[in-house]
């Protein structure tokens, strides 16, 4: 059998075993998908982490962020690592432990100049789609899953929730991390990266023509899982 069979195969079997969720910023991704992934033994992979610590890598290396091909480069080679250590996701970066660092609101800010360019974006949807098709199962998590890293993924899911609500969730979420940041800033710095990653010409955030819209506004997290679990075995 040729090669294009194989690999054609090897897609259909993984997009199997794909959980696709996206969503704007606050809308409960990330807390779902790894509950969901624990609940079913399957591979948890945030996406955004993966752009977060690319963001980290550049900043560190002093790499202008308006130069796509040194920001390829570095795409082509850096080594992300995520693991789960107990209920956490481990981030590391070049062997290093950078997951309370990627999150800080320094990097937040500067993903975009990252996740804006499309030879970047080449390098991190392989590494992702490596990832899953080495898995037994994997939910994936972002906000181009479903339409360009796995669009026959078997189940696709799109979460959202009112604006006000993904703000007061973050805002607890960086409080609990310790970060100092007040609600009003939270709220502005939200609505900006949502319109941005929405506006973008590359793999914008949008919802899959067949994914499941799951408004979460008044779900709690046990909710929203039981209901894609549900909804993944039907
Ligand atoms: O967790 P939060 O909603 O704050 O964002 P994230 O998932 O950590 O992603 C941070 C940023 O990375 C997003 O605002 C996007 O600009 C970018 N990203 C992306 O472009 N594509 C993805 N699949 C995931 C994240």
């Amino acid at each position: 059998m040729c090669s294009a069979d194989n690999e054609a195969q090897r897609q259909r079997r993984t997009t199997d075993k794909v959980i696709a969720i996206d969503g704007p910023a606050g809308s409960g991704k990330s807390t779902v998908a790894k509950e969901l992934a624990r609940r079913l033994g399957f591979l948890y992979v945030d996406t955004g982490a993966m752009y977060r610590a690319l963001t980290l890598k550049a900043i560190g290396g002093n790499v202008d962020l308006e130069d796509a091909e040194a920001l390829t480069e570095l795409a082509k080679v850096v080594d992300i690592q995520l693991d789960m250590q107990g209920e956490a996701l481990e981030v590391k970066l070049d062997g290093q432990d950078v997951s309370g660092d990627i999150r800080q609101p320094s990097i937040t800010e500067k993903v975009k100049f990252v996740a804006r360019i499309p030879s970047v974006r080449t390098e991190m949807v392989r590494l992702q789609r490596t990832l899953a098709a080495q898995s037994q199962g994997a939910v994936l998590e972002g906000r181009d899953i479903g339409t360009v890293v796995f669009p026959n993924a078997r189940h696709k899911f799109y979460l959202d929730a009112q604006a006000g609500e993904r703000a007061k969730r973050r805002h607890k979420e960086l409080t609990q991390m310790g970060q100092q940041v007040s609600l009003e800033e939270l709220t502005k710095e939200i609505n900006e990266r949502d319109k941005s990653d929405m506006e973008r010409e590359v793999a914008p955030l949008t919802r899959a023509a067949d994914a499941i819209y799951v408004d979460t506004t008044h779900l709690t997290i046990e909710q929203v899982v039981l209901k894609i679990i549900g909804l993944c075995s039907t």
